[in-house]
């Protein structure tokens, strides 16, 4: 069997590890998910016997993150004829046996069913919690307890954490950091150990670095910060499957970029809440690409678009799209994006699981601080917002519904 697989040096404790806990802090873009999921499936396929509960707090979010990560492992290392994928229910089997689930903790359905997991073959040996700050102790402590009894001669029970280290204060610091417990293997990784990522992402995080360094510090060097100042919070998870008649009214919101990514969001209202449904995130695209990459896009929805690029609207007025600049105003001295995010925060924000890169932008938005007295300012930090500024165009027409249909405000706006 040829198997192709790739890594980053960087994760070798990891692999040598048989500790109960790895805990896995890490930068974006260190590669904790690939190296996670990549190994995972070589264990899987050596060591019959074994089987991985693979989690997100939210159930549903596993089909574009753990699952799309160990469905990309077995492609990226040829060993998809090894493999069976199923979507209903979400789950790979590996020929040997062995074999893969996806749960979530949100809700108490979703932490009772942890408890009647079985397997076709063997015990459950493995648990992966990605993005584990999500997760709160209690979770910790109820997945933990699935793991025990006694196991066949080579076998071992393992947890495994990959996340960013949001906060000092989360409890996975206390529990795994600032303990000596020979159990426990604390790990830490960032971009600069990728040899996988491009010039393009380094470019980005030194920007990171100079426009907003508490971020860059959570993000960029992967160590221990805080989150503060959050500006969306009144936002879900929540997959949704639609059909036009099923909202008020349905509208695009689009940031233009380039080295930044290109953002289109594909957004919903009704009864006074947004759905954002659908995204497109790219970057190093010109118009005429993403254009083309917009083919299924629905040309009757209007498009609201950053006003200060008129040529990229233009063209894409051009190509049949119902596409508008976004006018700017001053309204009594208050910033014109912070009268956008106030409206925003009057409402229920439900984003679908597919949405990754919106999931990541509005967990990290944050207001500016001011570096002398630490308090933050009414103006957000000008990184890694190019699907927050989707949103604010792409409610435009429900903010400022002048002309707009008025079956808009019922549900008491
Ligand atoms: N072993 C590998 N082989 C090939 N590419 C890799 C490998 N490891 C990482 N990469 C590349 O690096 C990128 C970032 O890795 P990954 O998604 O695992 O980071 P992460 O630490 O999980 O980041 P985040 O904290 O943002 O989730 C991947 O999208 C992939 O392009
Ligand atoms: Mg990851």
């Amino acid at each position: 069997m040829e198997i192709k697989a790739q890594f980053n040096p960087a994760f070798k404790p990891v692999h040598k590890s048989k500790k109960r806990y790895i805990a896995m802090k890490g930068s974006a873009g260190s590669g904790k998910s690939v190296d996670t999921a990549q190994v995972y499936i070589l264990r899987l396929m050596q060591d019959k016997g074994r089987n991985l509960l693979a989690m997100r707090k939210s159930e549903v979010t596993n089909r574009d993150s753990t699952f799309s990560e160990l469905l990309g492992a077995i492609n990226r290392m040829g060993l998809g004829q090894y493999w069976k994928a199923t979507l209903s229910p979400l789950k790979l089997t590996c020929v040997n046996g062995n074999s893969i689930i996806f749960r979530g903790t949100n809700d108490e359905k979703q932490r009772e069913k942890l408890k009647s997991i079985t397997f076709d073959q063997g015990k459950l040996t493995d648990v992966w919690l990605e993005e584990a700050t999500e997760f709160t102790q209690d979770d910790f402590e109820i997945i933990d307890d699935r793991l025990r009894g006694e196991l066949p001669p080579g076998l071992f029970y393992q947890i495994k954490l990959t996340f960013n280290p949001v906060s000092k204060n989360h409890w996975i610091k206390g529990a795994f950091f600032d303990v000596d417990d020979k159990n426990v293997l604390a790990h830490h990784s960032n971009y600069l150990n990728n040899r996988f990522i491009d010039q393009a992402y380094h470019e980005r995080m030194e920007r990171r670095k100079k426009l907003d360094p508490d971020g860059y510090r959570i993000y960029g060097l992967g160590e221990w910060g805080e989150v503060g100042g959050l500006i969306l919070e009144n936002w879900d998870v929540k997959k949704t499957s639609y059909q036009t008649e099923d909202f008020d009214d349905l509208a695009y919101g689009q940031d233009f970029g380039f080295n930044h990514a290109d953002a289109i969001l594909l957004l919903g209202f009704k009864d006074g809440d947004i759905y954002i449904l659908k995204e497109l995130y790219l970057y190093g695209k010109d118009t005429g690409e993403i254009i083309t990459l917009a083919k299924n896009f629905n040309h009757d929805y209007l498009m609201w678009c950053d006003s200060a690029e008129p040529d990229r609207i233009k063209m894409w007025k051009k190509a049949g799209f119902k596409a508008k600049g976004v006018s700017k105003e001053t309204t009594k001295g208050v910033k014109y994006q912070k009268s956008q995010i106030d409206w925003l925060k009057q409402r229920s924000i439900f984003i679908d699981p597919s949405c990754t890169n919106t999931l990541k932008e509005i967990e990290q938005w944050k207001w500016k601080k001011d570096e002398v007295t630490g308090d933050y300012l009414d103006e957000p930090v000008a990184f890694f917002d190019d699907a927050m500024a989707a949103l604010r165009y792409g409610v435009e027409g429900w903010r400022k519904p002048h002309g707009v249909k008025v079956k808009l405000f019922k549900g008491g706006l």
